[in-house]
């Protein structure tokens, strides 16, 4: 695949599939074609991509044909019916839903992290969920360096997380709060306005959500540590982009605030930005649109043995989706099957 490639984006009307389509150009990702496809609802859309207006297609078995490579930006059940179409096609499939994340045959990839898990995949790799994917940039690193023994972790996570209908949400609930009128919700089982809501997806039987679970889940799974201990607290906070972790880690052995800010400082995809006094570190308006891993206010965690704290920050639909899925696919045109 060295040579300018079929690229399909599934979900291209999106909070992600949009910003796929931005990503691909920006990184001037070599496409011979790109075909932006959706929902056959509503009258004829476009998408932008660089300077033109891609017509959106409706996503059908057909519409997958004569592509080398699919982006799926779309929920767990349309990916679980179309996934398989595309690579029963020929196409290399990239899904950005939790449908086949935690499949034995599926690479979970972070390419910072665990690059080599690509191989040479013919069918389908995932996208891990947005808030896993900056742990795991913060955990690898320290992981290498001394060795990690438990995971506490709790998020604030953007409601672009959820999608163009939880955006508008936040934005009309804002507006009715400040108007002193009702606010409705449909999104969210409470207003998300001037609010924060811990709970992210569904309820399981053990208490946790299913995003809680996903990042336990996955975390192990990325990391090739099937034992280790993860446990976290999802939260929706009223921001719309980027989502930020207050994260606990216990290591193997110890390593100072300032040994830490080295180890981080340079591995790929994260900036360190740490000077609490000065009031400097990274906050979910200055990481969105960018693209690193921003990590601050890293300390001891005189609580426990060898334990630290950070501030995690990144951009959900750039690292946290669209961008984690680019840097897949090219992973694919430079690897061995590339
Ligand atoms: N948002 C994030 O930060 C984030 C991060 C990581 C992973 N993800 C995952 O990425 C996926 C997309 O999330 P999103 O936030 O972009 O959601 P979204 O804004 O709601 O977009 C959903 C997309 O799926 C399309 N779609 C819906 N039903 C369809 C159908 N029956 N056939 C074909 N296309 C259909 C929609 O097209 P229409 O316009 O036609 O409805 C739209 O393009 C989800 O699986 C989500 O869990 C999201």
């Amino acid at each position: 695949m060295k040579e300018p490639v079929r690229v399909g984006v599934a979900g291209a009307t999106g909070a992600v599939g949009l910003e796929m389509l931005s990503v691909l150009r920006e990184r001037a990702f070599p496409v011979e074609s790109v075909r932006a496809m959706a929902s056959g609802r509503g009258d004829a859309r476009t998408v932008p991509f660089g300077g033109q207006d891609l017509p959106v297609e409706e996503l059908t078995s057909d519409a997958l044909s004569r592509l080398d490579i699919v982006l799926f930006a779309t929920g767990a059940s349309v990916s679980r019916e179309f996934v398989p179409l595309a690579v029963a096609r020929g196409a290399v499939a990239i899904d950005n839903s939790r449908a086949f994340r935690m499949d034995d045959d599926v690479p979970l990839v972070v390419p910072e992290v665990n690059a080599e898990a690509v191989g040479g995949q013919t069918g389908i790799i995932a996208n891990p969920n947005c808030s896993t994917i900056q742990m795991v940039l913060a955990l690898k690193p320290l992981q290498d360096a001394v060795g990690i023994r438990r995971v506490v972790v709790s998020t604030y996570q953007s409601v672009s997380g959820t999608g163009t209908a939880a955006i508008d949400e936040l934005t009309d609930q804002s507006r009715c709060v400040l108007a002193g009128e009702p606010t409705i919700s449909r999104v969210y089982p409470h207003p998300i306005a001037f609010n924060c809501i811990p709970h992210i997806d569904t309820i399981d039987d053990d208490g946790n959500t299913r995003e809680e679970t996903k990042m336990v889940l996955e975390t192990r799974k990325i990391l090739d540590l099937p034992e280790l201990p993860v446990t976290a607290t999802c939260v929706r906070v009223p921001v719309f982009h980027s989502h930020a972790l207050a994260l606990c880690v216990e290591l193997e052995s110890g390593l100072s605030p300032e040994e830490a800010r080295l180890v981080l400082g340079r591995s790929p995809g994260i900036t360190v930005l740490d000077d609490a006094s000065e009031a400097v570190y990274p906050t979910q308006l200055s990481s969105s649109g960018t693209d690193d891993t921003w990590i601050g206010r890293i300390r001891r965690d005189e609580s426990v043995t060898n334990g630290l704290w950070m501030w995690v920050v990144a951009d959900n639909l750039r690292k946290g989706a669209a961008l984690n899925a680019v840097q897949i696919a090219e992973l694919l045109l430079d690897g061995p099957g590339g």
